[in-house]
C-alpha cells in the first residue's frame, strides 16, 4: 500500500485503531481524524473535513459506530437519531464526498465495518441492527455502481470483539456466558478484524467486491 492514502474513522480505539495500525504497517499513509477534527454526528463537520483535504484518499475505512442497547418501546429519540447518523448517514456522506476523486483516479478500496447484528439480531439492538443492515445494502449498491472504475467496496461483520464497546454493553458474567456460545470459545481481538480489512483494501484484492464478510468465530453458523 506504499503511496496509498488511507482514511480511517473511529481510529482512536478498538477495531478502528487496530485497522489504522495494520494499514500503517502495510505502508499506507494514514489520515485518522479525531472526533474533534471530524464529528460524525455533524454533517457540516464531515463536509468541512472533506473540503479541507489536501491529498487524494485511495482507501476509506468507515469504522466509527455506536451501539446503545435499549428496549425499542422506550428507545429515546436522541439515541435513535445519533445511531442512524453515526452508523449509517455519516459513512454514506463521507463516502459520497470522497468517491469523485476515486472515480477520477480509477482506484479505490472502501471497507465498511458492519456487524453480525446486521444479519441476526438480539433484544435491545433494533436501531443498531437497522443501521448495520443499511450499511450492507450501501456496500452492495455502491459496489455495483463503481466497479467499472476499479473501486472495490466491501463490508466486514465482526461478532464479539474485545473492545470498550463490547464491555460497555456486557458485564464480565455476560462475557463468560457469551464465550461458551461461540464455536471458537473466545472473543475476537481487534487485530484479527484488522488483518481481514487489510486484505480487502490491499492491491492483493482485485475481484472481491460488494460482499459482507462475517468474522465471528463461527457464531452465526449455529
Ligand atoms: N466491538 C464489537 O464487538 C463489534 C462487533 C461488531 C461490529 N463492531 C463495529 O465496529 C466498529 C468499531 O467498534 P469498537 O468496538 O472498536 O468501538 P469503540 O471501541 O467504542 O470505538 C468507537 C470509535 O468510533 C468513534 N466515534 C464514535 N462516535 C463518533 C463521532 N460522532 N465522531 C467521530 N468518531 C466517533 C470513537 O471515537 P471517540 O474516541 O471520539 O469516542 C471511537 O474511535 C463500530 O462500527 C461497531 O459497530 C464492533
Amino acid at each position: 500500500m506504499t503511496q496509498r492514502v488511507a482514511l480511517v474513522t473511529g481510529a482512536s480505539r478498538g477495531i478502528g485503531k487496530a485497522i489504522a495500525e495494520q494499514l500503517g504497517k502495510d505502508g499506507a499513509r494514514l489520515l485518522v481524524p479525531s472526533r474533534k477534527e471530524m464529528d460524525l454526528l455533524s454533517n457540516r463537520s464531515i463536509d468541512t473535513y472533506i473540503d479541507a483535504l489536501t491529498e487524494p484518499v485511495d482507501i476509506l475505512i468507515n469504522d466509527a459506530g455506536i451501539n446503545r442497547v435499549e428496549d425499542f418501546a422506550s428507545y429515546p429519540d436522541r439515541d435513535l437519531e445519533e445511531t442512524l447518523q453515526t452508523n449509517l448517514i455519516s459513512p454514506i456522506r463521507l463516502t459520497r464526498g470522497l468517491i469523485p476523486g476515486m472515480l477520477r483516479r480509477k482506484y479505490g478500496r472502501i471497507v465498511n465495518v458492519s456487524s453480525i447484528w446486521s444479519i441476526i439480531s438480539k433484544p435491545g439492538r433494533l436501531p443498531y441492527s437497522v443501521t448495520k443492515s443499511g450499511l450492507n445494502a450501501f456496500t452492495r449498491s455502491l459496489a455495483v455502481e463503481v466497479a467499472p472504475y476499479n473501486i472495490l467496496v466491501n463490508a466486514v461483520a465482526p461478532g464479539y470483539v474485545n473492545t470498550e464497546l463490547t464491555r460497555q454493553n456486557n458485564t464480565e458474567q455476560d462475557l463468560d456466558n457469551i464465550r461458551k456460545t461461540i464455536p471458537m470459545q473466545r472473543l475476537a481481538e481487534p487485530e484479527e478484524i484488522a488483518r481481514l480489512v487489510s486484505f480487502l483494501c490491499s492491491e492483493e484484492n482485485t475481484y472481491l467486491t460488494g460482499q459482507c464478510l462475517l468474522i465471528d468465530g463461527g457464531y452465526t453458523c449455529q
